[in-house]
Parts: C-alpha cells; sequence; structure tokens
C-alpha cells in the first residue's frame, strides 16, 4: 500500500460516513474529525473489544475518571516540566516543525551528515533521528547551526532551512477552571488517561478488595497540542486512549512486561484481523525514552506512510506513585498483609490510540478488486457496523413487505441495513465498500418457497437457502 491508498481512504470514510472533517461549513479545522453513523459503530466495535479482552482477566477492573484533574497531579507526573516536543522554525518560510517529524522527511545523506556533525552513529532507524533530535535539544548553543550546516530540506519550501536552535514546546493544553479567569486556577486538559488511574489506584484496591498484580483499564479523551497533525486520524490533538496500568511487584516488572508485550501483540491479529507481517515490535533506545519509564517497545503498523506506533507498552516502575506521594504527602504505598510487606508497584502501562487502530483496521480491510471494478473493506465481522443488507429485488410485487419482514426479524441480533435503490449489483457494491459482510435478496421465488439468496462480500458467492437458515448460515460462514 502506498500514500495514495491513504487519500484513497480518507475519501471512502467521506462518502461512506465513517469520518468527516471537522466545522467543514466554516472551512474545516485542523486535524480535527468527526465520527459518522458507520465510523461510531466501528470505533464502538473495537473498544469493546479492547475492554473485554482486559476485562477476561479476573484480576483487572474499570476506572472513568475526570479529563480535568487537580494541576498538580501534572507537576508530579513531570508533564509540566517534561512532556514537550523539539521543535524548530525555518526563519525564511516561517513554518514550524518537529525535529524527528523533520528528519524522516530527509534524504538519507542529509541525514548521514547531521549524524556526522554530532558524532551519532547512524543505524539508519527511529532510534537514531530520536537520538539526533534528543542532542539538539541538549547541546542546542553548540549545535545551533547543525541542521542549516546539515542541509535539512524545509518541505515546504523544498529549500535548505535557516533553522532556529531546537527549543521545547509543552504539548499540553491549558484552560482555566471557575467562572472567571482571575477566580479560576490554571488546569490542563488530559494528554494521557493513566493518571486518573493513578491518583485513584488505592481507592480502586481498597473497594475491590485487590492483591497486587491487579490492572485497572480505562478508555477516554486525551488531549496534545500536537506541533504536527497529520496522515488522517493518525495524529489529531484530541482522540482517544484506551490504557491499562497494571500494578505489580518490584521484582516482577521485567516478567510482567514480556508477558503485556505478548498479550498486546496478539490481540491485534486475533481480535482484530490484522496481518502479522503488518505488525513489528520496536523497543525506545535509553535516550528516547519518555521520562518515566525504564523500558518502552512500541507497537507498530505498516500504514500507507510507513511503519508507525499503535500502542506502547511501558515499564514505568515506581515513578508516578511515588512523585504522587512527594508532592501530595499522602502514603501511596500498597500494603501487603499476607507478607506484611509495604512498597510502591512498579507499573507495566499498555497503552494505545482508540482512533489509530480504527484507522489501522480500515488500512487492513481496504481492498481494491480490480477484476470485479469493485472496492471492498474487508472488515472482519464483528468490526462491521452494518451485518446484512437486505434487497428486495423488486419494488413491487409484495417483495418489499417480505423484505421488511426479514429485515426486523435479524436486525434485532445482527445489525441489517434495507436498500431497493438500484440494480442488486450496484446495491451489493455501496456495501463492499461500507464492510458490509453479506447481502440478502428477495426474489418471486421467496414468496413461493421462502427462501433467499444470500452473497458473501469476500469471495461473492452467492446461496439459496431457506430464510429459517439464514443465521445458522452467517454464523457458520461470518
Ligand atoms: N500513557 C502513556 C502514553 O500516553 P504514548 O506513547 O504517548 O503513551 C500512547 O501514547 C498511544 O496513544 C499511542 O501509541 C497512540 O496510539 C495514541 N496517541 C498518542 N498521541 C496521539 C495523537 N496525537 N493522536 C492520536 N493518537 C495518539
Amino acid at each position: 500500500m502506498s500514500i495514495k491508498h491513504l487519500d484513497k481512504i480518507v475519501s471512502l470514510c467521506k462518502r461512506k460516513g465513517f469520518v468527516f472533517p471537522n466545522s467543514e461549513i466554516y472551512g474545516g479545522l485542523k486535524a480535527s474529525y468527526d465520527y459518522g453513523p458507520l465510523g461510531v459503530e466501528l470505533k464502538k466495535a473495537i473498544s469493546e473489544k479492547w475492554w473485554k479482552a482486559m476485562m477476561n482477566n479476573s484480576n483487572i477492573v474499570g476506572l472513568d475518571s475526570s479529563i480535568m484533574v487537580h494541576p498538580d497531579v501534572w507537576e508530579a507526573s513531570g508533564h509540566i516540566a517534561n512532556f514537550n516536543d523539539p521543535l524548530t522554525d525555518n526563519k525564511d518560510s516561517k513554518k514550524r516543525y518537529r525535529i524527528d517529524d523533520l528528519l524522516s522527511q530527509q534524504k538519507s545523506k542529509v541525514i548521514d551528515a547531521l549524524c556526522e556533525i554530532l558524532s551519532i552513529e547512524n543505524k539508519n532507524d527511529n532510534n537514531t533521528l530520536d537520538k539526533i533530535s534528543h542532542t539538539l535539544l541538549q547541546e542546542s548553543d553548540k549545535y545551533s547551526n547543525a541542521l542549516e550546516s546539515a542541509g535539512v530540506i524545509d518541505p515546504f519550501s523544498g529549500n535548505i532551512g535557516k533553522w532556529t536552535p531546537a527549543t521545547q514546546f509543552n504539548l499540553m493544553f491549558q484552560t482555566n477552571s471557575g467562572p472567571s479567569e482571575k477566580s479560576g486556577k490554571s488546569i490542563y486538559l488530559r494528554p494521557e488517561t493513566a493518571q486518573g488511574i493513578y491518583i485513584n489506584y488505592l481507592l480502586v484496591q481498597n473497594s475491590m478488595r485487590l492483591k497486587v498484580p491487579f490492572g485497572i483499564a480505562q478508555i477516554g479523551k486525551a488531549f496534545r497540542n500536537e506541533i504536527i497533525a497529520r496522515n488522517f486520524i493518525f495524529r489529531t490533538r484530541e482522540f482517544e486512549q484506551m490504557e491499562m496500568q497494571y500494578f505489580v511487584h518490584p521484582s516482577e516488572d521485567e516478567s510482567s512486561m514480556e508477558h503485556w508485550k505478548d498479550k498486546r501483540i496478539s490481540f491485534y491479529s486475533e481480535e482484530l484481523g490484522i496481518r502479522k507481517d503488518n505488525l513489528k515490535f520496536h523497543q525506545h533506545s535509553e535516550d528516547a525514552l519518555a521520562h518515566y519509564a525504564k523500558d518502552a517497545f512500541d507497537i507498530e503498523y505498516n500504514f500507507p506512510f510507513g511503519w508507525g506506533e499503535v500502542e506502547g507498552i511501558h515499564n514505568r516502575t515506581d515513578f508516578d506513585l511515588k512523585e504522587h506521594e512527594k508532592l501530595s504527602g499522602k502514603n501511596m504505598m500498597y500494603f501487603d498483609a499476607l507478607k506484611n510487606e509495604k512498597y510502591h508497584p512498579f507499573i507495566i502501562e499498555t497503552s494505545t490510540g482508540l482512533n489509530r487502530l480504527f484507522l489501522m483496521v480500515l488500512c487492513e480491510s481496504y481492498y481494491e478488486d480490480n477484476e470485479n471494478n469493485r472496492t471492498v473493506l474487508k472488515l472482519p465481522f464483528d468490526l462491521a457496523p452494518n451485518k446484512i443488507v437486505i434487497c428486495p429485488l423488486l419494488k413491487k410485487d409484495g417483495l418489499p413487505e417480505k423484505a421488511k419482514e426479514i429485515y426486523d426479524s435479524i436486525n434485532a441480533t445482527h445489525k441489517c441495513v434495507y436498500d431497493q435503490q438500484g440494480s442488486i449489483g450496484k446495491r451489493y457494491y455501496r456495501q463492499d465498500e461500507a464492510g458490509t459482510p453479506f447481502g440478502i435478496t428477495i426474489d418471486h421465488e421467496t414468496l413461493e418457497d421462502n427462501s433467499i439468496t444470500i452473497r458473501e462480500r469476500d469471495s461473492m458467492e452467492q446461496h439459496r437457502i431457506p430464510v429459517d437458515n439464514i443465521l445458522k448460515f452467517i454464523l457458520e460462514n461470518k
């Protein structure tokens, strides 16, 4: 798949009611999207899969914490000091870039030159770009001209930029709480859902009488003032996270990390139907680790624009709990009554973005069937927003009435869509593009012997079966 497929997917999303550009009547708001009727169903189906996978563990429970929390939470977590992206401006074009992103758009000879200037070993991977960003930031005085000297091109102008020294940009959205700015205290929209779990962890543990190891899972919105937001819904400023924080004894952090790495990568192939070839792990180099992490692995997917992170699995140690304890003055230790031992548990975090999984599922399902001149979304049955399209052959002779009767009998358990416009072939093709796995046609024979034709989306095979066997057929062939 190439980048041109992404454009086709974006257009399909709008046409079929999956994703719309936000505020379109006002010219749009950059990197903001709304989910249409089919989009909400697909998003809900993915998040339900994730939630179920978590809740299937008897020692994992759920939480729904607030988007806005006490400002000290972000002081303690280190987000006020450290949640920054390194950026640079081109003085000529006035364009601003996140440095690692700017570097990912350069030719290899430019990266080679930068590595030489900064004395970095070039391994030609993400870690190399992270190391360059890190070094430019840490030693911004010494290397203030490095980007220009290496010939870094501004993707906007196509010329070598006059780059400013690397600076930090905090990604949190700041706002005010209360009726007036004067009386209100500055607060932040959460950049991750995780902190809501940490500040509640002892309340959850006590109320549910949980024993380490245990996990707390949460799905909710997060906000980041991303410098660059592109590739459709891959990186936006408002998005949904699905995070699970697993509290373990400090001696078990590494084995738990391995356990969750295995579990999480299996989730993608087993539950979302992603081909294993399209998934890989990327371990963060020490330089690129987030301020809270001892070890971190991304699960990456092979998007049309290249490999991109869909999930982070982090060993956050006891960093967050200890920092909250320091600033709040409240004890954040877990007490193991059996062993009579008090300690701060280590936290293994699995953190994924629902919107990215949505895009991944669409990319994985998108298929151009040139032989039959159609586009198909090969969505797994469980994820498809509509499961069956019900089509009367004609708009007369009692066929619509019979079709509606069949629609009503199936729709309660399997979401159906009714379509009587245009030729049967066109109606099927319309639904192939929307990912609907089955099509049913009601014709004159149906009125005689109560049989229908059922068509499978991917193979386009058709079968004549009794109406009473529709659900059995779907169960066996989905
Ligand atoms: N609590 C840890 C944490 O937030 P992260 O690696 O910054 O870690 C986790 O983010 C996941 O959240 C990412 O793997 C991605 O799926 C999603 N995510 C992060 N920033 C995003 C953005 N701007 N737009 C969409 N999804 C995003």
